[in-house]
């Protein structure tokens, strides 16, 4: 099959290689409203070029990979929607609830399915901690503990489009509790600070992050974000049950050093995400090749990724306003 893929910068050309060694991938076709950079990247993987937008979706592929910034997924979903065209997308579907919604509404009933971008969701470590929930090993789950810690902050000017540390990080948290545990979020409570680079006060946001969420069942979960985790890259899930506990992340690259002395973790730390999560990538887009073909439904929906900015969106607001926020507040 041949893929279309709309968006060439950090992620885009990212995919663009896993995309190019897909056995089920017969061609790649890139565009990027920037045309160096589509061109570099059709020249390393050998893929064609389409000058805009039209061009590519009219060019015969079967399925699109959006990964063109946020602001611009809405669009971009319902175009390869009204060619016809099943898409995965980069998280999130849109930058608002409400624009979710827009596009969701639009997409009802057409058929076409929606895959959105939560690689954890094809994590080896990540599918076995919800493998062992589902199955009982652990018990019931008491307490879940997440992190999203970034070696150092972005540049400053991605700072004011990112939507804030909750919905640029801990979404992917958030996504992950509601997948591995199967509950819903339904109070949250959110605070964070500001104790490294200027920018991120000047932007409304902050550089570090604790999420406290409350389970339908009660299952409590923290998530922690930070831009400033000089240690390495670390994201990590542990599953606390009245059984058992269960680590996802917790390999011989996690940067963490015993205070007594203990040897391990041994290894050298993941540099940022496309190492950490280069298999989880690769098996995601080897998935949503599945969805083009027909033979699986989306594996993570644009309702899934909906509610996981509502979970964002419900932080956002209570580290605002300095209060616990139910969900059903923000999300209705
Ligand atoms: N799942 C993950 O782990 C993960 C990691 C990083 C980024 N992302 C998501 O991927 C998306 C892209 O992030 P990035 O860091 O690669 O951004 P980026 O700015 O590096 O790249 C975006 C590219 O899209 C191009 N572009 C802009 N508007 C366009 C349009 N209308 N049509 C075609 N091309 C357009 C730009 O020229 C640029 O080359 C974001 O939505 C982000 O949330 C997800």
């Amino acid at each position: 099959m041949r893929i279309g893929l709309i968006g060439t910068g950090r992620i885009g050309a990212f995919h663009a290689e896993t995309l190019a060694g897909l056995p089920a991938v017969t061609g790649v076709v890139v565009h990027d409203a920037d045309e160096r950079s589509a061109r570099a990247v059709a020249d390393r993987i050998g893929a064609t070029r389409a000058a805009d937008l039209d061009g590519l979706l009219g060019s015969g592929v079967d399925g699109v990979v959006i990964a063109a910034p946020t602001f611009a997924h809405a669009e971009l979903i319902l175009a390869a929607a009204r060619a016809g065209l099943p898409v995965f997308c980069e998280k999130p579907v849109a930058g608002t609830l409400q624009e979710t919604d827009a596009v969701l509404a639009a997409l009802d009933g057409t058929g076409v399915p929606l895959h959105i971008g939560f690689q954890r969701r094809f994590d080896a470590g990540y599918l076995a901690v919800r493998e062992a929930v589902a199955d009982g090993r652990l018990g019931w789950t008491h307490t879940l503990r997440a992190c999203t810690s970034d070696p150092a902050p972005p540049h400053a000017g991605y700072i004011p489009g990112s939507g804030g540390i909750f919905r640029d990080c801990s979404v992917h948290d958030y996504d992950i509790v509601r997948w591995v545990t199967g509950r819903e979020v339904v109070e949250v409570y959110a605070t964070g600070a500001n104790r490294g680079e200027e920018f991120f006060a000047a932007a409304g946001d902050v550089d570090t992050g604790v999420t406290l969420l409350t389970l339908d069942d009660g299952t409590l979960a923290t998530c922690t974000a930070t831009r400033y985790n000089g240690a390495g890259y670390d994201v990590r899930l542990e599953v606390c049950g009245s059984r058992g506990t269960l680590v996802a992340g917790l390999t011989d690259h996690s940067p963490l050093t015993s205070a007594e002395g203990a040897a391990w973790p041994a290894g050298t730390p993941h540099p940022g995400f496309m190492e950490r999560f280069l298999d989880a990538y690769r098996a995601e887009l080897s998935a949503f090749t599945e969805v083009v073909a027909g033979t699986r439904p989306s594996p993570c929906t644009g309702r899934d990724a909906r509610a996981a900015l509502a979970v964002a969106d419900a932080a956002t607001r209570s580290r605002a306003e300095g209060r616990p926020v139910r969900l059903a507040t923000v999300a209705a």
